[in-house]
């Protein structure tokens, strides 16, 4: 028997070996359904690397591309082999590099990278815009990344920037207007105030002046003069208040087809003597130019104020070049776009001081001013803005410091010749009447002003009745009835206002004759013109207003 030959230390050993045989076997079974099961791993990762819609990537330490899935040459143009080939940073925009660099060293350090953004060239040489998420450095000195190709999210992202940007400027713009017109508009205001009380006062200088003088004239040269002086002082005073009403736009400006090249060389003609000898000024003017719609009146107050503005820009000389052309675009201060449509533009540019960007954005802020007290009110730039936006026009700055400014004034083109309102009414013969066959009511509820006008008025023979407001005017034409010839009338009286009176002598079918000296022109009145209405706005000189006074007793 086998069994019983064996010795026993044998029958161990066989036992034992049995049993390592068992281990064995099942050992390799084990090993062998690990190696398919590694493999069928393997096989799914590298479906999924192959497959996988996003950019995945293996690189290692020093900066080269270890593995890149198929998608990087479909979206980048270039072969696996020619994307191994060079480190990965020659394929990042220059711009990005340093960022990248800087991840690059993060991840080496053990961090991981989350929505990192940067560009990566393409085979045609433009750029594709990547966010990355990446692994840190592993221990077998590999670098795992994925990326996604974000350009076109980042095209729609950019425009929707550019788009929020535009609109952010378009709404200040808009905030930045709409608080100037609240500013011009309370200045406007608080101007009409003052210069209505102010013309009254002007009134009374110039009035007593002129009587003054026709007294004193044959007498006293001295005096005289005295009193020339004391008449142009009110006019300067009447001037500046005639600047503070237009400020406020309560001056009708009337724009009219015109020669526009030849309105500026008269205008700055008329203004040259605003400047000293050491400023050169020159105009240039090309020939056959169409008309614009403009106010003369105001043209010449646009360009006194930038005059002046140049003037005080270049205190040791310099030049000032004044040009007219056409073109089909506005520019305009604070505009976003240019306004299309034909235009001539006045261009007015000095080599004078400058401004800085600070003071080019605020110039046409009212009551901005960077002269000293006494010598600017900062109320030229928003009167020339004002004025050339009742022309439906634009203004635009360009300034630069010590090199000198450039503003631009763009006027509507006129296609049409001038029209019938355009044209200027003919002269009316004057009537046969003497001054003493008429008799005026004066109505002013200033006591001062009442006595000049009667003085004035009857120094020139006419019968003067003063009365002190609307109400007892009304009276005093009830008792006198077609006796009264003209009514010379302040606007604000209490009682009845001069365009109340106005309006009742109207409704009761009274057509007597107008005269209406109001202190701040008043829209109502002027809406609600006749021939038998006229204006003559406080401060007259004598002349004007013994002149309003016989054209009007003409009609
Ligand atoms: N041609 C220019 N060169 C340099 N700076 C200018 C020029 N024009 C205007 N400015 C600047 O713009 C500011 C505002 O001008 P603006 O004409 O409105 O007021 P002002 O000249 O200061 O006072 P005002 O005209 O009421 O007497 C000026 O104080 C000045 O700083
Ligand atoms: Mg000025």
């Amino acid at each position: 028997m086998l069994l019983a030959a064996l010795s026993r230390s044998g029958l161990i050993a066989l036992a034992l070996g049995a049993v390592a045989l068992a281990a064995l076997t099942a050992a390799t079974r084990l090993w062998r359904r690990q190696a398919r099961e590694r493999d069928r791993v393997a096989a799914r990762l590298d479906l999924l690397f192959t497959q996988f819609p996003d950019l995945l990537v293996t690189a290692d330490t020093a900066g080269h591309f270890v593995d890149v899935n198929p998608v990087w040459q479909r979206v980048f143009g270039f072969t696996v082999d020619e994307l191994r080939e060079k480190p990965f940073l020659d394929f990042v925009h220059p711009d990005d590099r340093d960022a990248t660099t800087a991840m690059y060293a993060e991840q080496q350090r053990g961090g991981a990278a989350h929505a990192f953004v940067n560009r990566y060239r393409c085979k045609d040489g433009t750029y594709r815009w990547l966010e990355w998420n990446a692994t840190p450095v592993s221990a077998g000195g590999l670098i795992y990344a994925m990326a996604r190709d974000i350009t076109d999210r980042h095209v729609v992202e950019e425009q929707v920037r550019a788009f929020t940007a535009e609109l952010n400027a378009r709404k200040e713009i808009a905030e930045s207007q709409l608080q100037q017109a609240q500013k011009m508009e309370a200045l406007g205001q608080f101007a009409g105030g003052i210069a209505h009380d102010f013309n009254n006062i002007l009134t009374i200088v110039m009035g007593t002046a002129d009587l003054l003088r026709a007294r004193a004239a044959d007498a006293d040269p001295e005096t005289d003069a005295r009193i020339r002086q004391l008449t142009e002082a009110a006019s300067q005073g009447r001037t500046l208040i005639g600047r503070l009403m237009s400020f406020g736009r309560r001056e009708a400006v009337s724009p009219r087809p015109l020669d526009l090249g030849a309105a500026v060389r008269e205008a700055v003609e008329t203004l040259r003597f605003l400047l000293p000898a050491n400023i050169e000024a020159r105009v240039t003017i090309p020939d056959r130019l169409p008309p614009a719609r403009v106010d003369p009146a105001a043209l010449t107050q646009i360009l006194m104020n930038l005059a002046t503005n140049a003037r005080d820009a270049m205190p040791t000389g310099g030049r000032l070049d004044v040009t007219v052309r056409e073109t089909t675009e506005a520019r305009g201060a604070g505009a976003v776009q240019p306004v299309r449509g034909r235009f001539l533009c006045v261009s007015v540019r000095d080599n004078g001081t400058g401004m800085d960007e600070r003071t080019r954005r605020r110039a046409f802020e009212p009551l901005f001013t960077t002269k000293p007290a006494g010598q600017g009110t900062g109320l030229g730039l928003p009167m020339v803005l004002g004025l050339i936006q009742q022309h439906d026009g634009t203004v635009s700055i360009e300034s630069a410091p010590a090199v000198g400014t450039l503003i631009e004034l763009y006027f509507r083109s006129a296609a049409e010749p001038a029209g019938r309102d355009d044209e200027p009414a003919p002269a009316r013969a004057p009537s046969g009447r003497t001054p003493e066959h008429c008799t005026l009511l004066v109505a002013d509820d200033n006591p001062a002003v009442r006595t000049v006008l009667t003085q004035t008025l009857e120094r020139f023979g006419y019968r003067v009745v003063a009365v002190s407001d609307g109400a007892e005017a009304l009276a005093q034409l009830d008792l006198r009835g077609d006796a009264v010839d003209l009514v010379i009338s302040d606007s604000g009286m209490p009682n009845l206002s001069g365009p109340q009176l106005y309006r009742a002598l109207r409704a009761a079918g009274r057509n007597v004759r107008f005269l209406s000296t109001s202190g701040s022109p008043d829209e109502d009145i002027l809406a609600g013109r006749d021939p038998r209405w006229r204006m003559l706005p406080k401060p007259w000189t004598v002349e004007e207003l013994v002149t309003a006074v016989r054209e009007i007793l003409a009609t």
